[in-house]
């Protein structure tokens, strides 16, 4: 059955406190989480809630990702968490966000060496594209759209041009999920999640609502 991928993405989000008080609400609806069918839900939180979440989801359905890895393997490189440690608690990690290329410089060359770090450790890249031009390296086989003007802004891409542009992207690449993100809610998931072209979405800010993220997965 083909995967529909619904990925939460904290960004750098939420204390401990505010982390342990999403997971509760999160859980209290455990049995609803059971029986999703072919959506594969992902959370994605801060390295520093990786531990915790792995305790509480670990044997679940509910699966674990990073946001981030480092351009090196293990060994000394102060402050760099690496492949081989994130895969301890996770199966997923985000690559390539253009949060992450904007703002810490992140090149193609350094995305292509962090894919390849991913798949040693047995990590799946969740490769961050900005459309159809965006270099994608060699073994990524899901690949999330998301335009930046559409990141947090409230505006979303039309679902045509979104579906269009997923087209293009499959089109060029063979094995690939394609996703789409970008001010992702409730009330609009299901506009992109009901085209065959879209394998699913990657949310940030409507994923920090636990009953958000929740209703997000039901109408996908
Ligand atoms: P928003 O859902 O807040 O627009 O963020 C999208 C995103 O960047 C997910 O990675």
């Amino acid at each position: 059955m083909e995967k529909l991928y619904i990925v939460a993405n904290f960004k750098s989000n939420m204390t401990n406190n505010e982390a342990k008080n999403w997971l509760d609400v999160f859980i209290s609806h455990k049995q609803e989480l059971k029986n999703m069918g072919d959506k594969e839900v992902i959370l994605a939180p801060t390295f520093t809630f990786l531990l915790s979440f792995n305790s509480v989801f670990s044997g679940t359905n509910i699966k674990l990702s990073a946001q981030n890895l480092s351009p090196f393997d293990e060994g000394a490189f102060t402050g760099e968490v690496n492949g081989k440690q994130i895969k301890d608690f996770a199966d997923y990690v985000i690559i390539g966000h253009s949060e992450r290329r904007n703002n810490f410089g992140e090149t193609d060359e350094m995305l292509t060496k962090k894919v390849n770090l991913a798949l040693k450790y047995g990590l799946t890249p969740i490769f961050c594209v900005q459309g159809k031009d965006t270099n994608i390296p060699q073994g990524v086989n899901v690949v999330a759209y998301e335009p930046v003007f559409a990141i947090g802004t409230g505006t979303p891409d039309t679902p045509e041009n979104a579906d269009k542009v997923c087209e293009d992207i499959i089109a060029n690449h063979d094995n690939l999920s394609v996703l789409y993100g970008g001010s992702v809610t409730s009330d609009n998931v299901a506009n992109f999640t009901k085209s065959d072209k879209i394998k699913g979405v990657l949310v940030g800010g409507a994923s920090l609502d636990p009953m958000e993220f929740l209703n997000i997965i039901k109408n996908a």
